[in-house]
């Protein structure tokens, strides 16, 4: 039986960080008879080998139900699924593992506070704070509690097709209605770094409560829940290397706690009658039914293998590469380019002639080079934007230069035959 590797990943030395492909067996592979270029991280990266390993031995070696047997087996699996929520806590900089409820993604950490804290909390009148750059995610949750309490929404606007955040009226914005703020810590569309932590801690001191979108941040840069001065954070961790459907809520263990739950079932009461039930304390009390269990053991293995690579030495590859990529689609006419010119993460949109999106990412495609073309699930900012939809490349640690040439290439090639 293989053993779970530990320490996967020594960190990489600039320039060298080609050395980690062979950890990706996805990214060695000929689509449409080209070497794949897989740009498309934003969406969900590719899964390095420990953690295919430890999903692989979980489920070969430990595999039961948690908290629940008695043997060993549901011991082990107990130990393993506690073991991630530990190293979710270390990882997230939470202040204990009380804080951090396993969800199925970003999408469901965030339906989740909706559905308890803003249930309970917002009330006619009250205001919940966006930005115009929210995903869908971090924006139709709050419609849907906002129709349920009669709160309503207002948005930090986006300046334009630079796609930063105008705060100029920011203090205005922050008024006595506002219960909760909620925002992106980079945008999926425009590559934005928005400055959280300032905006937060102003936030905060007027007792408004704050919530992290950290669906495109928690893989690729340190994070630290205290610092940011987040009351709850969401992602998800298949965008870190980890499996589909696990994700991580982070809530301060106050609120956590003056929370009503939201699904019912096995594990999160205390005790229950035929007419009502005693709730379990958080984080159980938000974990109704079997949890997936591989998924965090497959998130652990994620996290220490990012952790063993640096997630400060990955921020400064991401931004390298997405530098260098937005200045060779400069250099190719007929581009526009949507998000800021410095600072943005590793996610670069763009439109190249009238060539439609959808039509550019088919043709790349057959090139092997994998990109997305749609409107993001943000399509609220494409209006405001005044497109219908762009082509986005996203990049992550395991991606490199010659990629980015080779986009340039194949892109020279679109532009060609679109224009014959
Ligand atoms: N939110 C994911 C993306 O931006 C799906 O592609």
């Amino acid at each position: 039986m293989n053993a779970p590797v530990k320490n996967p990943r020594a960190p990489v030395e600039a320039g060298t960080w080609s050395a980690v492909r062979p950890d990706f067996p996805t990214l060695d592979q000929q689509v449409n008879g080209h070497p794949l270029v897989y740009f498309d991280s934003a969406a969900t990266s590719q899964k390095p080998l420990p953690v295919l390993q430890a999903l692989d031995h979980y489920y070969r070696c430990d595999n039961a139900n948690v908290h629940r047997g008695i043997h060993e087996l549901s011991n082990r699996a107990t130990h393993a699924f506690e073991g991630a929520r530990r190293r979710a806590a270390e990882f997230l900089r939470a202040g204990r593992p009380e804080e951090i409820v396993f969800t199925r993604g970003t999408t469901e950490s965030i339906n989740l506070v909706a559905n308890t804290w803003g249930a309970a909390n917002l009330k006619p009148g009250d205001r919940i704070l966006l930005t115009e750059m929210e995903h869908h995610s971090n924006l139709v949750p709050w419609q849907l509690i906002a129709q349920r309490t009669g709160a309503t929404l207002s948005f930090i606007p986006v300046t334009g097709d630079d796609g930063l955040l105008d705060l100029s009226r920011f203090d205005e914005l922050l008024d006595n209605h506002v219960r909760l703020f909620a925002c992106t810590h980079v945008s999926n569309t425009l590559g934005t770094v928005n400055p959280v932590a300032g905006l937060f801690a102003r936030a905060r001191r007027k007792g408004i409560v704050t919530l992290l979108d950290a669906a495109q941040s928690a893989g690729h840069l340190p994070l630290d829940v205290q610092e940011l001065g987040c009351d709850f954070l969401a992602c998800s961790g298949h965008k870190m290397c980890g499996p589909t459907g696990i994700g991580l809520l982070y809530g301060r263990q106050e609120l956590l706690e003056a929370m009503p739950p939201w699904q019912g079932g096995g594990e999160m009461i205390s005790s229950v009658d035929y007419h009502e039930s005693r709730w379990n304390t958080p984080p159980h009390k938000f974990e109704a039914g079997t949890p997936d269990i591989a998924g965090a053991v497959g998130l652990h293995a994620a996290m220490d293998y990012l952790d063993g690579l640096g997630r400060d030495r990955i921020f400064a590859h991401d931004q390298e590469l997405a530098a260098y990529a937005f200045e060779r689609l400069k250099s190719l006419s007929g581009v526009r380019l949507f998000g800021p010119n410095a600072g943005r993460s590793g996610v670069v949109s763009f439109l190249l002639d009238d060539v439609h999106a959808h039509d550019l990412v088919t043709v790349a495609d057959q090139y092997g080079v994998a990109l997305r073309g749609g409107h993001h699930c943000n399509q609220p900012l494409m209006r405001k934007l005044g497109v219908a939809s762009t082509a986005r490349a996203s990049f992550y640690f395991y991606n490199t230069r010659t990629e980015v040439d080779r986009l340039i290439e194949v892109l020279s090639e679109i532009r060609r035959f679109f224009s014959a």
